[in-house]
């Protein structure tokens, strides 16, 4: 073990700041309108001085974007559109030189359509090893040509796709994603050997996709109706949604985890309801880390954040692992037009259970191309910082979207024709899909594709992107790029040691105000002022006066311990 291997710290993932990339979507080196590897490279200096301590890579991997690249042709390569496996290796290399972590998106619940593997399943016959690979029934009726059940894939559709022959695949996402079975063997192996790869390659960590759904039993005859499958909890008793057996999976995943100095870290993305079962994907036998979604579907309340973070605190210390806090990525509104659209409905209480209202507004929004109800941007912007800035004094580690840091508000107003997630084209009328937080980002103010290539952009960026440019916020005092920067650095040197608890503190209604050991965290969630507690005050998302400014967040330190009441 040489020397500075033995300095790494095995456990910087616990409270680290975690800049998720959609590497399509970043930045473009050679101006096809498709951001890529050398991209990201050319930004390392940027995500440098945001100082955030890892960077999450959405999928890079060859794909025909039937979902944004979670469609995987082949899971031990790079999209040739996007950059190479020697762009990858230089891109790592930057990254670690800069003192940024590396965590790779690992999609093991599907591949795609493409994949050399559901290519040789689909010419090959029933009942064949390679049809074994994937989920493959008979068709019911007399012709065989009636999916074996009526169940809906998660983007619309039938679950089942027919290939021809009196057989159907399943397809919990869209057909282009054909499920694997993680009883074969084989795809246990395949898989363990593209962990090492990557890892072998230097990443430090994976995020785990659909982690909750690998293991399947689909043994019953017949199987049960949508209906009946609506009924049965996630768990031990649904045929694809959080079975135990996944637990033997994730055990064999960490063995190889475990193999390297220091061991790779994991996240389970998790869309699990009951807390204790979410934590057995965040144990030390397992994955290590499990992603929590709560406050990504929560409004902007003080009852319900406080609620949340304290059962995720639990739950966390149950598991022995650290909680996650994730506001905006790419599957949902960006946080700061959430925020700015009326609250729900106080009296539908928070459940943690379904998508959620705050799902249900969104995507009436979004169906309205972003007219009804108006957005109130600046409310949303006030308050996305000051949730930014509750998120980052939590004990565990933050999730970033790009571009929250610009203060971007979700694009509402893309086009049909422009759109590309499958959920647009699968749900017609219902859903428009996930385009717009996944739109090119702004780097200047002007230019073809502001800043983002030379040449267009795949999802077409509006005119007002232009206000929100990173070079325009660079070394703006008040700007929310600088916001950020100050906000990560600010959180560097408050993190205490020992200070992993967390105290919930007496506050005026619709307030916040919690201390880690001598860091005071008050968030003002009303649209009033609120009376300033006294303290020094380090850091704040809105500068504070005599008192608290609506929808704003402060941080203090104590000057000598226990002052802060
Ligand atoms: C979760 C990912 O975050 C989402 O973008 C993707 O569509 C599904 N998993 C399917 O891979």
């Amino acid at each position: 073990m040489t020397v500075e291997k033995a300095c790494e710290n095995a456990d910087w993932w616990r409270d680290a700041v975690v800049y998720q990339i959609y590497p399509r979507s970043f930045a473009d080196s050679n101006g096809d309108g498709i951001g890529d590897l050398p991209g990201i490279c050319s930004r390392v200096g940027y995500l440098r001085e945001l100082g955030v301590d890892a960077v999450w890579l959405s999928p890079f991997y060859p794909s025909a974007l039937a979902d944004g690249g979670y469609d995987v042709d082949d899971y031990r390569d790079v999209d040739p559109k996007i950059g190479s496996l020697a762009d990858f290796d230089q891109l790592v290399a930057m990254l670690h030189g800069a003192g940024i972590k590396v965590i790779l998106d690992i999609v093991p619940n599907h591949s795609s359509n493409r994949h050399a593997w559901f290519r040789e399943a689909l010419a090959s016959p029933k009942g064949s090893p390679a049809r074994d690979r994937y989920i493959f029934r008979d068709g019911l009726g007399p012709d065989l040509d009636q999916p074996p059940s009526d169940w809906q894939a998660t983007f619309g559709g039938s679950a089942w796709e027919p290939v021809g022959d009196g057989q159907f695949y399943f397809h919990l996402f869209a057909p282009e994603q054909p499920d694997w079975n993680w009883d074969n063997p084989e795809v246990r192996a395949d898989f363990c050997k593209t962990l090492r790869f990557w890892a072998d390659r230097g990443v430090d960590g994976f995020r785990v996709d659909v982690a909750f759904g690998l293991a399947k039993d689909f043994s019953a005859d017949p199987l049960p109706s949508a209906a009946e499958l609506a009924a049965i909890p996630a768990g031990p008793d649904h045929p694809y949604y959080d079975r135990d057996e996944v637990d033997q999976i994730y055990a064999e995943w960490r063995e190889i985890f475990d193999s390297y100095d220091p061991p790779k870290a994991a996240v389970a993305e998790v869309w699990v309801e009951i807390p204790e079962r979410r934590a057995r994907y965040a144990t030390s036998a397992s994955l290590g880390q499990a992603f929590n979604f709560d406050l990504l579907r929560a409004d902007f309340r003080a009852a319900d954040f406080k609620q949340i973070v304290s059962e995720n605190l639990k739950s966390a210390a149950k598991s022995g692992s650290s909680s996650t806090w994730v506001l905006s990525n790419h599957d949902v509104v960006r946080h700061a037009s959430r925020y700015g659209l009326p609250l729900t409905d106080p009296a539908v209480p928070y459940t943690g259970g379904g998508q959620g209202p705050t799902w249900d507004r969104d995507r009436r929004w979004l169906l309205t191309g972003g007219k009804s109800p108006a957005e109130d941007r600046d409310l949303g912007l006030r308050r996305a910082k000051a949730a930014t800035l509750f998120m980052l004094a939590l004990p565990g580690s933050s999730y970033l979207y790009q571009g929250e840091e610009l203060g971007l508000p979700e694009v509402a107003e893309l086009a049909a024709a422009d759109r590309q997630d499958p959920t647009f084209f699968r749900s017609p009328g219902f859903d428009t899909g996930r385009d717009g937080c996944r739109v090119p980002l702004p780097w200047s103010p002007t230019g073809s594709s502001l800043g983002f290539g030379d040449d267009g952009a795949h999802l077409p960026q509006p005119a007002w992107f232009a206000w929100f440019a990173a070079s325009a916020q660079d070394g703006q005092p008040g700007s929310t790029l600088e916001f950020y920067r100050q906000a990560i650095a600010a959180r560097k040197t408050l993190l205490g040691a020992d200070d992993d608890t967390l105290e919930w503190l007496d506050s005026p209604p619709d307030t916040l105000h919690f201390r880690r050991g001598h860091w005071h965290c008050f968030t003002n969630f009303a649209n009033t002022p609120a009376p300033i507690p006294t303290g020094e005050v380090v850091y704040s998302s809105a500068p504070p006066g005599q008192t608290v400014p609506a929808a704003s967040t402060l941080w203090l330190v104590e000057p000598t311990p226990g002052e802060i009441r």
